[in-house]
């Protein structure tokens, strides 16, 4: 028999996995700490934008083996997947995780499974288990593991199954317990490592695309002082058998690429030389497209910012690079700015620019600043650029060369 699963945080991670679940025969319960957040999944609306997440969440909901709830039910399975910010100096913030592990101990039963899904500091899976072990004295039999997500927005319902997935547990039998659990619904080949180590690896991959990422945006800055076209470089660098350097930016964004490369070094911080060097990296980027921008605007151009999400074809505005140098520009160039971002229907609050449609953007004279490669601006007719000086940040409107 499935076992019964109650989820706490019903975001990006934790929603689409409770709809899931639900999908395929799970009973779940939702439990989520912002009571806003429960009436409207209730009514069947999904609160973030990813695909067929809302249609699953309406079945589950009528098919009545998903329910919400304020507080957490007992059940088999118990799933952290609340956020895990960054706090000041770069800290991580465990607090909401603390209060989840605090809300659900009352339901805890005998043999329970508590995963913790959200990213985590190293040894955050072991205080999560401590504070289980305080709460509850009375359980000898709690198995505690981490469970790591490397889900993309905008396809996340075919990671969840698809992707091959670590899980980590305090004991061998937590470990066994995680990763037969997950077996029952990931398509992915599911491995098994202590707690720790799984935390370590789900850090090191969001830093691995972090320091190569900064390793691009760094060429993109010496290939322009150099007058050189920095994607022909890459393209060509990148028939080496051996080398895949990946796309410069404006910088990386997210909730995981920005943020958890500060969890990793964070662990040993007289270690980690790279990894913060890479965020220093990104920080200059930024700066970099901004004062290329500013200057003109100086010289009097209007300036379009097209594309305000931190990656292409979705609305996620979470540490946005995009978002954050059109704003910076908007505040120092008043009525001088404006956006194009086809994922929004308003300008988010902070963002001092209207937010207009590509025809609406392109009917004045203006210089065009490339934030995001979304679909639709790869369609911008060429016609269009001309006579505009053109900043793209992501290469979209190279015209790719053929071998
Ligand atoms: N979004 C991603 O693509 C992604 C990918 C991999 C890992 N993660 C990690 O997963 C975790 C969750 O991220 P997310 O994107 O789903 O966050 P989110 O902000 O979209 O959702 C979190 C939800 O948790 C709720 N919440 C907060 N505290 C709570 C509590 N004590 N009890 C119950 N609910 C609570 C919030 O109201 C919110 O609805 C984070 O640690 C994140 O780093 C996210």
């Amino acid at each position: 028999m499935l076992p019964r699963v109650t989820i706490l945080g019903l975001g990006y991670i934790g929603l689409p996995t409770a709809a899931l679940l639900a999908s395929r025969g799970f009973r779940v319960q939702g439990v989520d700490s912002n009571p806003a957040v429960l009436a409207r999944l209730a009514s069947g609306r999904a609160h973030i934008a990813e695909p067929e997440v809302e249609a699953l969440l309406e079945r589950g909901l009528r098919t009545g083996l998903l329910t919400l709830h304020a507080e957490p039910p007992p059940a088999e399975v118990f799933l952290i997947a609340v956020p895990t910010p960054l706090g000041p100096d770069h800290a991580p913030v465990l607090e909401h995780v603390f209060a989840a592990a605090r809300a659900l101990a009352p339901a805890l039963a005998e043999e329970n499974l508590v995963l913790l899904e959200s990213t985590s500091p190293i040894g955050a899976t072991a205080r999560v288990a401590a504070l289980l072990g305080a709460l509850r004295p009375d359980l000898s039999a709690l198995h505690v593991a981490y469970g790591p997500e490397r889900v993309l927005p905008g396809r996340i319902l075919t990671e969840l199954t698809e992707n091959d997935r670590v899980a980590g547990g305090l004991t061998p039998e937590a470990t066994r317990r995680a990763v037969d659990f997950y077996r029952l619904f990931v398509r992915g080949a599911v491995l098994g490592a202590d707690a720790a180590t799984a935390e370590m690896v789900k850090l090191a991959e969001n830093a691995f695309r972090d320091v190569n990422i900064a390793f691009a945006n760094e060429l993109s800055l010496i290939a322009e002082a150099q007058g050189i076209d920095v994607w022909r470089v890459i393209a060509l660098a990148n028939r080496h058998p051996r080398v895949n350097i990946l796309r410069p930016g404006p910088g990386v964004g997210g909730h995981c690429i920005a943020v958890d490369p500060w969890f990793l070094a964070a662990a040993a911080p007289e270690a980690a030389r790279l990894i913060p060097a890479a965020r220093a990296v990104d920080a200059a980027k930024r700066a970099h497209v901004i004062a290329r921008a500013a200057a003109l605007a100086e010289a009097g151009e209007r300036l379009i910012c097209l594309g305000l999400a931190f990656k292409a074809d979705v609305d996620d505005l979470r540490e946005s690079p995009a978002l954050a140098i059109a704003t910076a520009l908007a505040r120092r160039f008043p009525g001088q700015v404006v956006a194009v971002e086809p994922h929004l229907a308003a300008p988010p609050e902070g963002l001092a620019a209207p937010l207009l449609t590509l025809e609406q953007a392109f009917a004045a004279p203006g210089a065009v600043l490339l934030l995001t490669d979304h679909a639709a601006f790869a369609r911008i007719p060429r016609a269009w650029l001309e006579g505009r000086a053109v900043i793209d940040t992501r290469g979209l409107f190279r015209d790719e060369e053929t071998e």
